[in-house]
């Protein structure tokens, strides 16, 4: 909970898609569901068929309750590099335009 936040980049959660090591990406934050999969009420098959990758769109899709958001926090194992984060629809900047290109961000630490 405490302490410096863990880093990951987009191409090392690639992997993490498994039943037994699942991984989603959410607003660039990093959340490990692999114990929560049998107890999302919309289903583990959902939250595999996005394991590994960026799930802000499915999320927000399904109008998530306050409670679920709180309850996300519980699984945070940590955020995504700086040079691997995409700007959030909600958070308005001068030089947004809507060109999703930065989605599929290349970069590795080091
Ligand atoms: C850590 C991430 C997530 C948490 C904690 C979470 C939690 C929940 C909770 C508590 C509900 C019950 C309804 C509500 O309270 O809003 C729910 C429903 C649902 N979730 Fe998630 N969810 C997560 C990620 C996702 C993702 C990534 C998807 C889609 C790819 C998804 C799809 C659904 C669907 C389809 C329902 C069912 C809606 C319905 O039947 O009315 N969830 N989720």
């Amino acid at each position: 909970m405490e302490g410096e936040t863990k880093l990951f980049t987009r191409e090392e959660l690639k992997c993490r898609c498994k039943r037994d090591d699942a991984v989603l990406i959410i607003h660039n934050e990093v959340y490990d569901v692999t114990k929560f999969l049998a107890d999302h009420p919309g289903g583990e098959e959902v939250l595999l068929e996005k394991a590994g990758q960026d799930a802000s769109e499915p999320f927000e899709d399904v109008s998530h309750s306050s409670d679920a958001r709180a309850l996300m926090k519980k699984y945070k194992i940590g955020e995504l590099v700086e040079c691997d984060r995409v700007q959030t629809k909600n958070s308005f900047s001068p030089n947004w335009n809507n060109d999703q290109s930065q989605e599929q961000g290349k970069c590795v630490i080091g």
